[in-house]
């Protein structure tokens, strides 16, 4: 598997809040590479926030452009570590790029440890319901398979730290 995947792109998917931007960005720290944010990357374009965009055009415009952005981004031959949105992998087209192009590692957090960790996080669009646990539950039944199929790896980040699971990942690749 390791010797299939491409190399020069390390693709960090998984559900909100579990930790693809604080481990992406020591991972590409380490790796000596740029770390790459597609939201941030979103916003810039957008010049507002994903949220206030979600509010205004709806997810599905939302998801269009995500996808656009996705195949840019995993286009690009520089050398870097790719932070993706929670949702990117809802698009076929999105799981298979990113797989094609990128050494893909599905970062696995439970709903009951992604609640905790961003419980009072108001930035997220998607956990502004009545019920976050119960949303992220669904989030996760739904997505899990999803990540699976994206991923060549998958990492528990349960109990291990930032600087942990930047070990468990490079020691992998
Ligand atoms: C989303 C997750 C967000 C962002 C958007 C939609 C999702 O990214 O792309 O709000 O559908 O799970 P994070 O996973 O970085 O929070």
């Amino acid at each position: 598997l390791a010797e299939a995947a491409p190399t020069h792109l390390l693709v960090l998917v998984g559900l909100p809040g579990s930790g693809k931007s604080t481990v992406g960005r020591q991972l590409a720290r380490r790796l000596g590479v740029a770390f790459i944010d597609s939201d941030q990357v979103i916003e810039q374009r957008i010049g507002c926030s994903i949220r206030a965009f979600f509010d205004r055009e709806g997810e599905e415009n939302f998801r269009d452009l995500e996808e656009s952005v996705m195949d840019e981004l995993t286009a690009a031959p520089e050398a870097a570590v790719l932070s993706t949105g929670g949702g990117a992998v809802l698009r076929p087209a999105n799981r298979q790029c990113l797989h094609e192009r990128g050494t893909v590692v599905y970062l696995r957090s439970s709903p009951e440890e992604v609640f905790r960790r961003i419980r009072h996080d108001k930035t997220r669009p998607l956990l502004q319901v009545a019920n976050p646990l119960e949303q992220l539950r669904k989030l996760y039944a739904q997505r899990d398979p999803l990540y699976r199929e994206t991923a060549h790896y998958v990492v528990e980040t349960g109990r291990p730290s930032v600087a942990t699971l930047v070990n468990m990942i490079t020691m992998q690749l």
